[in-house]
């Protein structure tokens, strides 16, 4: 059994106090998720915007948080849902304006029906507002209208927000870099899910479906105390396995096939993202253990540069040599490996990155650029997704110089996947328990 984990209240406190201290004279205004309509009157689960949930630990809909740090009064401002007690009955418990204030640590908290008249107070002095423009547009526009009232108030009153600034510079620096407390979270999704995998290397075998597989991590996923998958699960048998998002996992496996298993849990929040590619039959085909090597191979190189003060193209440019290599090996490209790199000849095979930032969102917040030609540095404590593959689909079209791929290939698709911690001395993947 795992432990029970979750993020205190001091952290969130230490979180909110750390951005407020690097927002000065403005006021920053996050919104929840709001609730997703699955069909007509039935609802998706509920899953919180993660940027607000980093900040408050919050975990209902419609409710906006506000941080004055320069407010005489109330620094951290939470609007929520009142409590009701006859909708109550039937959506479950709402902590209230009480309970935001007492449980949430909000200097004061309103309904969420106040915002427009309790809301200003908060603006009027200061110098900018922080706000992400998001998809809701009627929220956007009733900030911006608020701004605009400020604006046209400027010759009389000579003071107000004349800027509005997107907080993400601010909360991807922080975000990024995860707390110890974070890393529990993170190494208990991935553990939860390392045990999910496991478990299907020993039951997949032919004649089972796809989604019987996925099913079974499911189970283990929720049996751990975890929300759930981490995104939708990704079972792919044979050709499917070309199919970056395959999710259907209708199909039913046969002997000979490879699955491709990408499947991560969420942890209060927190995901986990592993992808391991196996023969069903226990055995692979030449041409599949061929592809197969060469991508542990290109992780392995790929690992080796993820260190910290490494620029952030390192590992994937790494990732690519090798693979571009190995097909060249194979016969499968033809022509010199920097030639071939340099025209992306080698994309019909290998089409995305070698990985992304990870944490509370799969595709995490944090900057992979700094302008055209400069990528980020690893720090200590980011987690990234190490994930080369190759997928030859059965309609793979190569570049007209290139060979025809011979038939024998067609349908291996490949991806090794892998959430890596970088660390003072270099790294720790997170993923290691599953096996390769
Ligand atoms: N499973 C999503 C990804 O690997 O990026
Ligand atoms: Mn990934
Ligand atoms: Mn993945």
């Amino acid at each position: 059994m795992f432990d029970e984990l979750t993020i205190d209240a001091a952290e969130y406190a230490a979180r909110r106090e750390q951005f407020m201290a690097k927002i000065g004279h403005g006021t920053a205004i996050f919104r929840s998720a709001p609730m997703a309509v699955m069909h007509k009157d039935v609802e998706y689960p509920f899953r919180q915007e993660s940027t607000f949930y980093y900040f408050t630990g919050f975990n209902e809909p419609d409710a906006v948080a506000v941080f004055a740090p320069h407010h005489d009064q109330h620094q951290y401002i939470l609007f929520v849902q009142p409590r009701d007690k006859e909708k109550e009955t039937w959506t479950g418990y709402r902590v209230g304006v009480e309970g935001a204030q007492e449980r949430y640590g909000a200097d004061i908290a309103y309904s969420i029906t106040e915002l427009e008249d309790k809301l200003p107070q908060y603006l009027q002095d200061a110098d900018r507002i922080y706000y992400h423009l998001g998809r809701d547009r009627d929220f956007n526009d009733k900030i911006l209208q608020l701004w605009q009232r400020f604006l046209q108030q400027y010759p009389k009153r000579g003071q107000g927000p004349m800027a509005m600034e997107d907080p993400s510079p601010i909360v991807f620096g922080m975000r990024s870099i995860k707390s110890d407390a974070e890393i529990a979270m993170m190494r208990q999704a991935a553990n939860i899910a390392a045990e999910a995998h496991i478990h299907a290397q020993n039951i997949a075998q032919p004649g089972m479906y796809e989604y019987q597989v996925q099913a079974d991590m499911e189970q283990i996923f929720r049996r751990h105390g975890a929300l759930g998958p981490a995104y939708p699960s990704i079972v792919a048998s044979g050709e499917n396995a070309c199919i970056l998002h395959y999710v259907e996992n209708q199909r039913q496996m046969q002997a000979g096939d490879l699955l491709l298993i990408d499947a991560g849990c969420s942890y209060g929040y927190y995901n986990s993202d592993i992808t391991r590619t196996f023969p069903i039959s226990g055995e692979f085909t030449p041409e599949q253990k061929a592809i197969y090597d060469i991508v542990l191979d290109a992780q392995q190189a790929a690992f080796e540069q993820v260190q910290p003060g490494n620029a952030y193209n390192l590992h994937h440019d790494a990732a690519v040599q090798v693979i571009v290599s190995g097909l060249v090996d194979l016969g499968l490209l033809v022509g010199d490996v920097d030639e071939l790199i340099e025209q992306e000849k080698y994309k019909p095979f290998f089409m995305h990155r070698t990985g992304h930032w990870l944490g509370l969102d799969v595709h995490d917040v944090g900057l992979y650029k700094y302008g055209d030609d400069s990528w980020q540095t690893l720090q200590p404590n980011q987690v990234l997704t190490v994930e080369p593959g190759i997928y030859i689909s059965p309609h793979i079209e190569l570049a007209e110089d290139q060979p025809e791929v011979s038939d024998r290939f067609r349908g291996i698709g490949v991806r090794i996947e892998d959430d890596v911690l970088v660390t003072p001395e270099g790294h720790e993947i997170l993923t290691a328990a599953v096996p390769k």
